[in-house]
């Protein structure tokens, strides 16, 4: 058996990855045609054109460039009209982002748990926490796996809930034939830097309803009216809106990542193809359950653990020395339940006066044990499109070396 390289053998992966820049000519070009124009703000010229071609890509009716993920769903959620005190249903095991935006909007974030073998936000613990205040649930497509939407559409059909899909790591990703974020009552994307389309920072909302468009487009832009007709000094300001306006730069960089969208999603299934095809037979290792009827826009794909010995930290540091890039967390925060901000309803950072709206609310920090499961057991694998066949050679070579040391 070959020695680990922990132990002072070769490396199985003795190449570093390969990714070069991810930004090219078009973004330069378009970035260029910004810069002529005179005018980096304005949500008209080169976002519109960016919206427009993303309305085409996706088959959506409207789309509302922002300027990060976090705002887009922050959006989405005010154009569905939630409210202070409002329950807004989401999981744990996501970005901040999604929490941060229902608790913007004064509702409440509600989190139910994943279904440990999808590893998605779990319907039927959905279904246990709706109460006459759920306004919305947010299915987050978590690591560009898709969330059964014909469930959750029922469970709105049922209820009157309304769905906003959380697409921030979805771009290009189908469900029933249907793109990510054109599925539910409206979509949120981000385009921070680690997502399949970046425009730096960034990000967009998507709906097919003409009313949540237009408090989108209202809500982005401190409600003003954009149009010649309106005077100067004469703006409605008919609610409370903040600015997350994105500029003309944002977009130039937005539509040439556009346009490399579909192939970037097709080098990740392919790379993911393989990682199922040669380690799934491996004892203790588990990949997730992919949602029938559905196509992926693979992130970094996340294996289970499930034995004992060697410990998951053990094994993950053993992949490390081999030269696999790897990473223990779903998210920057493994649970957000148990974050300082949900469980002393730290809203503010000098003092510790809780809204009102958020007053009444307990949290249990046990309530999601799917997601501690997913955190303790969790070894994500690389994937990006980037990588060469020999990166992926070789990072099989390495967790198959691992696992014959440890379980042959
Ligand atoms: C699932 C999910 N939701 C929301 C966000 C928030 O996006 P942003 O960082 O652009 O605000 C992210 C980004 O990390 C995310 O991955």
């Amino acid at each position: 058996m070959e020695k680990l390289a922990l132990h002072g053998g070769p490396k199985a992966k003795p190449t570093s990855y390969n990714t070069p820049n991810r930004y090219g000519d078009e973004e330069r070009e378009l970035i260029n045609k910004v810069i002529d124009s005179g005018r980096l703000m304005g949500t008209d010229g080169m976002v519109a054109d960016f919206e427009a071609e993303v309305a085409h890509a996706f088959n959506i009716k409207h789309v509302i460039m922002v300027t990060s993920g976090t705002a887009a769903l922050h959006v989405a959620l005010c154009a569905l009209g939630v409210s202070e005190g409002d329950e807004v249903i989401t999981n744990p095991m996501t970005d901040m982002g999604t929490t941060a935006a229902i608790l913007a909007q004064n509702a409440i974030p509600i989190f139910a748990d994943i279904d440990p073998q999808t590893r998605l936000i779990c319907p039927d613990s959905v279904r246990k926490l709706i109460t006459h205040r759920t306004k919305v649930i947010i299915t987050v497509h978590m690591s560009g796996l898709p969330c059964d939407m014909d469930i959750f559409m029922n469970i709105s059909l049922e209820s009157g809930i309304k769905i906003l899909e959380d697409c921030a790591q979805g771009h290009g990703g189908t469900f029933g034939g249907c793109h990510l974020g054109t599925i539910g009552h409206a979509g949120g994307f981000s385009m921070n830097e680690s997502k399949q389309m970046s425009s730096g920072d960034g990000g967009f909302v998507t709906t097919n309803d003409d009313e949540t468009a237009r408090i989108a487009r209202l809500f982005r832009d401190k409600t003003y009216v954009r149009d010649r007709k309106v005077t100067r000094g004469e703006q409605p300001v008919s609610f409370f809106a903040p600015n997350y306006r994105p500029t003309g730069l944002q977009a130039a960089v937005g539509i040439a990542q556009l346009h490399k969208l579909e192939a970037l999603v097709a080098r990740r299934a392919a790379i993911v193809k393989r990682y199922y095809n040669e380690l799934s037979d491996l004892p203790h290792f588990e990949l997730p359950h992919i949602t029938s009827g559905s196509q992926p826009s693979y992130w970094p794909l996340a294996a289970q653990y499930t034995g004992d010995t060697p410990t998951r930290d053990e094994l993950a540091e053993t992949l490390r020395a081999e030269g696999v890039r790897l990473d223990t967390g779903m998210a920057a925060v493994n649970n957000i339940l148990r974050t300082e901000l949900i469980q002393k309803k730290k809203y503010y950072p000098l003092t510790d006066k809780v809204p009102s709206f958020w007053r009444d609310t307990t949290y249990d920090p046990d309530s999601c044990p799917h997601v501690d499961a997913l955190t303790r057991t969790c070894l994500r694998l690389p994937v990006d499109q980037r990588f060469t066949d020999e990166d992926i050679d070789q990072t099989i070579v390495a967790v198959k070396k691992v696992w014959a040391h440890y379980f042959e």
